[in-house]
């Protein structure tokens, strides 16, 4: 095959998931608080990731159909709350296409006026600092105002199911 046929080949999306899905990923909670309503609005994103550490920034991707992170990006402020391995229903209630997604979890207000989901591993106040257009998705690079940690084992998601982490043996050398 000419490399300009490799250049060339369109990757087609049952493709790109069969793929995909073996890239095991954390499961995190965006949460906000409109400050002209007081509407709380969530979303779940499976590309949550740190970036930079000075400044702290993290960074995560949401697709161009989300009719929540508009919302959140909007509300200026909003939390990430990474998801322990007994919250797979905090994940389901936030990735309802439905309203009011946080009436379904128990969570806490934030010193900065954001949900922050009781039970997590670890909570975010965030800022938008830069939102870039990659493809059929927008990268979003976030600032951290404040971060605090919690204890427990990771929801993780990995081939369309939901798991936790287990330590393996060591392999001898
Ligand atoms: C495990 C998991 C990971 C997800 N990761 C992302 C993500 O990284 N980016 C994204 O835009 N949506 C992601 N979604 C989908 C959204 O959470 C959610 O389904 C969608 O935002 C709901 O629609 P709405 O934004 O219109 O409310 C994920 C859903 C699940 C269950």
């Amino acid at each position: 095959m000419s490399t300009m046929a490799i250049a060339t080949r369109r990757i087609d999306s049952d493709q790109y998931r069969a793929v995909m899905r073996h890239l095991p990923t954390g499961v995190a909670a965006l949460c906000s608080t409109d400050p002209d309503t007081g509407a709380r609005n969530g979303m779940i994103v499976g590309t949550f990731a740190s970036l930079s550490m000075d400044p702290a920034l993290v960074t995560f991707s949401v697709t161009h159909t989300s009719s929540s992170w508009p919302k959140i990006a909007q509300a200026g402020r909003f939390s990430v709350s990474l998801l322990a391995e007994e919250q797979q229903q905090v994940c389901r209630a936030l990735s309802a296409k439905v309203e009011d997604k946080l009436s379904a979890v128990d969570w806490s207000e934030s010193s900065w006026g954001n949900p922050h989901i009781k039970g997590s591993l670890a909570w975010f106040d965030c800022t938008v600092e830069q939102q870039i257009l990659a493809g059929d998705h927008l990268i979003i690079v976030a600032k951290v105002l404040e971060m605090t940690a919690g204890e427990g084992a990771p929801l993780i998601f990995h081939g369309g199911r939901f798991g936790s982490f287990t330590e393996s043996r060591p392999t001898p050398f």
